[in-house]
This record gives structure tokens, C-alpha cells and sequence, in this order.
């Protein structure tokens, strides 16, 4: 499958992405979110948790580098790999077993677990835009991707 390009112009562009992921995603999938700091990944998330019915607040895992959100019938595993110091740390902090064919994991700087981490299901980068302040480049990984991506833009 091509990959899906979007523009979005500001943070709401952002959350409504997220929203349409929202409304698609699938037990077991997983997602990694690339991007420079200040993309926007944790904002996506955030508007998918919202989307998803979640209440509460919705911190960054940037310190924790894990956090947990059960919204419904669903359980939401957000990572922040932003801080590890090796790509062995995946498998000695026992985040591996995370990766399950219920849960939905969202995975932030997963370049930081390069070579022990699973291939995703979707790949979402966020690059900055010259003209459009950023822009998501969306590739399905699996075929339970292209389930999600088809038709999501
Ligand atoms: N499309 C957008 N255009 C401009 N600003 C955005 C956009 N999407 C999100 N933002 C803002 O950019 C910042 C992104 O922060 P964050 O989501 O924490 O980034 P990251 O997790 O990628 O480091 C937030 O202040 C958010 O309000
Ligand atoms: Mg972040």
C-alpha cells in the first residue's frame, strides 16, 4: 500500500487525525510515531485516548516512558523511548510483554529499540512543513494496517 501523506495545519488538524484513528483502531495493533520533538506525537495520542472516551488527564511519557489507559473494553499502552540508552532496555525493562494480540500499543521514538522491537502494524511520522507547520506521512506495515489506513484521510 502507498503511504498516506496529510497536511496539518495546527493542533486541531492533529486531534482530528486522531479521532479518525480513534474510530479504527483494532485489538492487538501497534503503532509507532516518529518525529522530531514538539511534532506533535504525544498530541495525538492525547486526542486518541480523548476520542477513545478517556476522561483524566493524559500525561506524557517522556520521564515514566510508559503509561496505561484502560477506556472501556480497551486497554491503550503509550510508550516514550525518547530516554533510553539502548535499544536493550526494550527487553530488560520487560516492555516486550506488552506487545499482546488484545492490547492497542502506541509507541513514540521507537528508533531508540531499534532491532529488538517488532514491526508495527502503522508507521506515523510527523515532519515539520515549511508552509503547512507539519504534516503526518502515514504507512500501513501489516494487513491489519491497511485495514486501518484504508480510506482513513
Ligand atoms: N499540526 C500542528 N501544528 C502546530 N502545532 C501543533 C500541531 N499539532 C500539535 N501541535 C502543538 O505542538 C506541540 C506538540 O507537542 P507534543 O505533542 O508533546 O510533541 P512530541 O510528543 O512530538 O514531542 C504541542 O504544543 C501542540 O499543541
Ligand atoms: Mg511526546
Amino acid at each position: 500500500m502507498k503511504e498516506i501523506s496529510v497536511f496539518l495545519e495546527n493542533e486541531k488538524s492533529t486531534s482530528e487525525l486522531g479521532l479518525k484513528l480513534s474510530e479504527r483502531l483494532a485489538a492487538g495493533l501497534l503503532i509507532f510515531l516518529k518525529g522530531d520533538l514538539g511534532a506533535g506525537k504525544t498530541c495525538l495520542v492525547r486526542s486518541i485516548l480523548i476520542s477513545l472516551g478517556y476522561d483524566g488527564k493524559v500525561k506524557s511519557p517522556s520521564y515514566s516512558l510508559f503509561e496505561q489507559y484502560y477506556i472501556n473494553d480497551k486497554t491503550i499502552n503509550h510508550f516514550d523511548l525518547y530516554r533510553f540508552k539502548s535499544p536493550e532496555e526494550w527487553l530488560s525493562t520487560g516492555f516486550n510483554d506488552y506487545i499482546n494480540v488484545h492490547d492497542i500499543t502506541i509507541i513514540e521514538w521507537p528508533e531508540m529499540a531499534k532491532n529488538v522491537l517488532c514491526d508495527p502494524d502503522i508507521e506515523i511520522e510527523i515532519v515539520y512543513d515549511k508552509e503547512v507547520s507539519r504534516r503526518a506521512i502515514i504507512k500501513a506495515k501489516s494487513k491489519k494496517g491497511e485495514a486501518v489506513c484504508k480510506d482513513l484521510v
